[in-house]
This record gives C-alpha cells, structure tokens and sequence, in this order.
C-alpha cells in the first residue's frame, strides 16, 4: 500500500538556515496533511537547511549555482524524477527564470518577509523599520516571472513596536512565516 495516498509532492528549494523548511517538514508528518517533501535542493552546499532534511531523512541535494541554465535543468530533471506536484521556496536566494517557471509548469509558492507589494526584494526589515512603518508581516504568493509579484495567496501582519529593531522584527515576521506557509499550501490544494 501507498504510504502517503492523496498526498501531493513537494520540493523545497533553500539557499540557508531553513526554518521555513522545518515548519514544513512538521505540518508535513501530521497525519493530516496533504503534502509529502519529496525533495530539497540547495544552490548552496553550507546550507543549514540540508542538515535539517537529512536529519528528516529526506532526499536532500546540492546543486552548485555555476549557471542559471546548468542549476536548472538539473533542478527540473530531479523534480521530475521525484514526480514533484508543487515547488515551495523557503529561503531560496536565487531567481527563477521564465524558462524553469514554464517548464516546471505546476505552481511555485515563495514566502517574503514583508506586507508585499510593499518592500519586495532583499533586506526588507531594514528598510521597514527605516521608514517608520507602523505595520510589516509576510505573504506566500504564487512565483511569476516578476520578482515577488505572483498571486498573493496568504498574508498576514505583525503591529511594529517602537522598541522594535531589525533583529526582533526578524523575529516576530519568522514566526508569522511559520505559521502561513503550511496554510497557504492546504488554501492552495484545497481552493480553499
Ligand atoms: C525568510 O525570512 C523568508 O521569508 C525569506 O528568507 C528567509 C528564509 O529563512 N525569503 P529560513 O531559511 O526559512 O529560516
């Protein structure tokens, strides 16, 4: 018998420390759950987040980051391979180009760690807190060729005290993304 029957195919793509991957894995081995992590690629060897999958025992790889073309046609032969239903980016610090987005042809979530559209792109919570926002949070949209512009499918905010600097920012949107991604993943399977 099958041992995850119905369960869709994920594969978490990371370039670090992995927290995201670990809320994954967890909403993963509920017995509930709709999905099975296949797979994790890293375009980085130094990745923590590879300790974390090989730890859960999952299919865990590297793939040197020589070349956008080279990194993902590697990528798209193992995601293949391992009948991968849904990409989830956790942390994943490269773009995909239109190429993989087309090939892959199934959906691609990504999380961002701000209210987006507002403060796409890198070192948001710097930026953030340097124009005295009142509110920040983090949203899991589908990935289109623009960067951070697909298809919002979860948000949600955290209220920014003043006593609050980059590093506890940080902190307070990484448990907000832990909490949102599992369910961005069950409002997309589901059409929830
Ligand atoms: C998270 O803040 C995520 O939103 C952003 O990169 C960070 C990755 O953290 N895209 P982790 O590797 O999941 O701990």
């Amino acid at each position: 018998m099958e041992k995850y029957p119905g369960k869709k195919n994920i594969a978490v793509l990371i370039s670090g420390r992995g927290s995201n991957l670990k809320s994954l894995i967890k909403y993963s081995n509920k017995k509930k759950s709709l999905i099975k992590i296949k797979l994790v690629i890293s375009n980085n060897i130094n990745a923590k987040g590879l300790e974390i999958a090989k730890k859960s025992k999952i299919n865990n790889q590297y793939i040197k980051y020589s070349n956008k073309k080279n990194f993902e046609n590697r990528s798209l032969k193992l995601l293949k391979k391992n009948k991968i239903d849904l990409i989830c980016l956790a942390g994943f610090m490269k773009i995909l180009s239109k190429t993989f987005i087309k090939k892959f042809s199934k959906p691609i979530l990504n999380i961002h760690p701000s209210l987006l559209p507002k403060y796409k792109g890198l070192n948001t919570h710097y930026k953030v807190i340097k124009n005295k926002e009142k509110y920040s949070g983090a949203t899991v949209h589908i990935v289109n060729k623009e960067l951070d512009s697909g298809k919002i499918i979860i948000q949600e905010q955290v209220k920014i005290l003043k006593s609050d600097n980059v590093e506890t920012l940080e902190k307070k949107v990484l448990k907000i993304e832990h909490k949102i991604y599992p369910k961005a993943i069950i409002k997309l399977l589901t059409n929830s």
